[in-house]
């Protein structure tokens, strides 16, 4: 008995294999992987604010940051929904302490505050648990 559980689950895992493999060979994303998605994603949207929200409350800078660019978006169905992105985040004019709304700020102009930072991160949404996980957040210069 023990040994035709095993045999199967091999062979399942086998078949599993093949399928990753042949996804990959014709570049096509499988069911789980990752894929890119519009920078139009409303999910995308709110993740993209989320972060810019979270980056400026832990910055000691006297200004807002405000997203630039994003670089790459992507998307992952994992118990949940992943959300993998690479983001541009530069210094507006706007002062913390005025309490403006980020939207109404404009950029820097060219100039020794003007500051952009790389930023990666991951965030992992479980709906039905109505949780939102950050699984990485890293910028740099
Ligand atoms: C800002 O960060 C502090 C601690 O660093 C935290 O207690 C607070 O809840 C955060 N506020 C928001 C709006 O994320
Ligand atoms: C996904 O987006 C990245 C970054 O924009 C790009 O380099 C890559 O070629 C795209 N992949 C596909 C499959 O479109
Ligand atoms: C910031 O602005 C919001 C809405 O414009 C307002 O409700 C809030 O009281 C303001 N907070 C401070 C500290 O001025
Ligand atoms: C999920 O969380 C949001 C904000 O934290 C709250 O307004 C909403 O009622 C929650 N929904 C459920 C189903 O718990």
């Amino acid at each position: 008995m023990m040994g035709l559980k095993k045999l199967l689950l091999v062979s399942l895992l086998a078949v599993l294999e093949a399928r990753v493999a042949a996804g990959s060979h014709h570049g096509r994303s499988m069911p789980g992987s990752p894929y890119n998605i519009s920078r139009n994603d409303r999910g995308l949207q709110q993740v993209v604010l989320a972060a810019t929200y979270s980056f400026n409350n832990q910055s000691n800078d006297a200004f807002l940051f405000k997203p630039a660019a994003v670089h790459k978006a992507q998307r992952q169905v994992v118990k949940g929904v992943r959300y993998i992105v690479d983001l541009e985040i530069s210094r507006t004019v706007c002062r913390k302490r005025d309490n403006n709304t980020l939207s109404d700020c404009d950029f820097q102009p060219e100039g020794h505050l003007h500051q952009t930072f790389q930023c990666h991160f991951e965030v992992w949404m479980i709906p039905w648990k109505n949780e939102t996980k950050t699984l990485v957040f890293l910028c740099k210069p």
